[in-house]
């Protein structure tokens, strides 16, 4: 067993988690950067810490500090990408993920022209990145939205969005085509059910009768419909380029043999994929337009849309993995909270120190289900585990748990690519601490590399290496055949 020769081991990042300078190099504001900082809410109550008011963006945007608003500072990558790249190339990244910010490139997102500074900001990266033999993978949209387009039009649930993401595209792929590759249209599109503002700019309140679910699906639909326009323009303008799904693969299994827990979690299942078969298929799984007919959901359609659905279809399919769950219907069942959602907890697993449950073996089965599903070359871009890191008296941080994370994650992977699945590579979520996506922590630590930062932004910024720097070093050099 082995991977194959050229895995691209790396890291992901997304801008809005790590670049911080919110209003430097003509930024505009973006839904990231009201995104605020709860600490007496319980990390468990994810609904809490990712729901969004009118009137929290208004008090976000009078607060100018970032005390509260952790991703207008993220980590200072803005100012400290040439040292966290070389850190990552010493490590022997072979890809880097990261995004690109759509309000650096666009400040409200309806500016004709694109901000310069802010193009020549991601220019500079890829250069640095060349330099350092690392390949970019670039997801166009992370949790980053103008916050404008949000506020304005209600997010994604309006039409008019869509040209102004293609505009946004054409851009990147114009000005960067030549240092990229491998480009994510949207992070984790399933998400905008879990988290509607973060990920499409949906703003509840503005959503009237017909309800935050209803444009939801809306919303959706315009993004399957931009991945599509997008996917399109990228073969046509730079044929050598490879345009990537990405989906929260979210493992389910029944909590028992039941037969109804196993007919909730394949329904679970199902939903979950869908978001990835429309964009390899070219088409919404007939029983899921059924579904969502029976529940009343009716989506507007252009003329159109089903060819541009039909021909802008991905190249590979990447996902983020951190956890399973089960499901039971059970109503008493004890519910455990995963990747912003809360699934019926498995008896047979560990949990992180946030609650998520740790589960290698459904990577695996998650890579064979994904490649005999879909037959496309599969990308992991996120997998890691978020913990609390005790800095030493002599400034060394010991992972041990971080290392059997990933270790465990290794091996099963590995005899999911003996198994047959195509595996293109692994970036980890995330090679250097960040800014949580859900609660906005930064005690939430997933790096190899450690930022001295708190919650309340205190810290000197300044980066060292876990144990599991020097372990990931060593794994990557041998691809992957020295894990201990
Ligand atoms: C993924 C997101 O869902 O999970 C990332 O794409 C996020 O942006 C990661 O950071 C981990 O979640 P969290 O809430 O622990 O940051």
């Amino acid at each position: 067993m082995s991977f194959p020769e050229g895995f691209l081991w790396g890291g992901a990042v997304a801008a809005n988690q790590v670049e911080g300078a919110w209003k430097e190099g003509g930024k505009g504001p973006s839904v990231a950067d009201v995104a605020t900082y709860k600490p007496k809410v319980d990390v468990k109550d994810y609904k809490a810490h990712v729901g969004i008011s009118l009137e929290a963006i208004e008090k976000a945007m009078a607060d100018t500090d970032d005390t509260y608003y952790p991703k207008r500072r993220g980590i200072d990558f803005y100012h400290h990408y040439k040292e966290d790249l070389e850190l990552m190339a010493k490590m022997g990244f072979k890809v880097f993920r990261l995004s690109i910010a759509w309000s650096r490139i666009f400040p409200t997102g309806e500016e004709k022209e694109p901000n310069e500074e802010g193009l020549a900001f991601y220019e500079d990266v890829f250069k640095e990145m060349k330099k350092l033999g690392i390949e970019p993978l670039v997801t166009l949209s992370h949790y980053e939205m103008p916050l404008n387009l949000a506020t304005k039009y209600n997010g994604w649930t309006d039409r008019r969005v869509v040209d102004y993401f293609v505009r946004f595209s054409k851009v990147c792929f114009e000005r960067f085509g030549k240092y990229v590759k491998y480009w994510l249209n949207f992070n984790e599109v399933d998400s905008i059910i879990r988290h509607s503002f973060i990920t499409a700019g949906i703003i509840p309140e503005l959503c009237g009768e017909k309800g935050e679910l209803a444009c939801c699906y809306q919303a959706l639909h315009h993004q399957l419909v931009a991945a599509g326009i997008v996917a399109n323009m990228l073969h046509e303008m730079l044929p050598d380029a490879w345009m990537g799904c990405m989906l929260t693969k979210l493992m389910t299994f029944p909590r028992t043999c039941a037969p109804l827990d196993v007919a909730a979690t394949q329904k679970k299942n199902l939903e979950n994929m869908f978001y990835a078969d429309v964009q390899v298929f070219g088409e919404y799984p007939r029983m899921i337009l059924r579904d969502l007919e029976k529940r009343g959901f009716t989506i507007k359609m252009e003329p159109g849309d089903l060819e541009i659905l039909r021909t802008g279809t991905v190249d590979f399919v990447s996902f983020s993995y951190y956890m399973s769950m089960t499901e039971s219907v059970d109503p008493n069942a004890e519910r455990t909270p995963g990747n912003t959602v809360l699934g019926v907890k498995n008896p047979y697993l560990a949990s992180s120190d946030w609650g998520w449950q740790i589960d290698p073996v459904g990577l695996r089965i998650s890579l064979i289900e994904l490649y005999d599903r879909y037959k496309k070359p599969l990308f992991i871009v996120e997998n890691g585990v978020g913990a609390k890191d005790v800095v030493e008296e002599d400034g060394s941080i010991h992972d041990p748990y971080r290392i059997d994370y990933f270790r465990s994650h290794f091996k099963e992977m590995e005899k999911a690519i003996d198994e047959g699945v195509d595996l293109m590579g692994y970036t980890s979520w995330a090679p250097i601490d960040l800014i949580s996506a859900s609660t906005n922590q930064m005690s939430k630590r997933y790096g190899f590399i450690y930022v001295d930062q708190d919650d309340m932004g205190n810290g000197t910024l300044k980066r060292s290496c876990k144990d599991s720097y020097y372990w990931y070093q060593k794994v990557i050099a041998t691809n992957g055949a020295d894990m201990d």
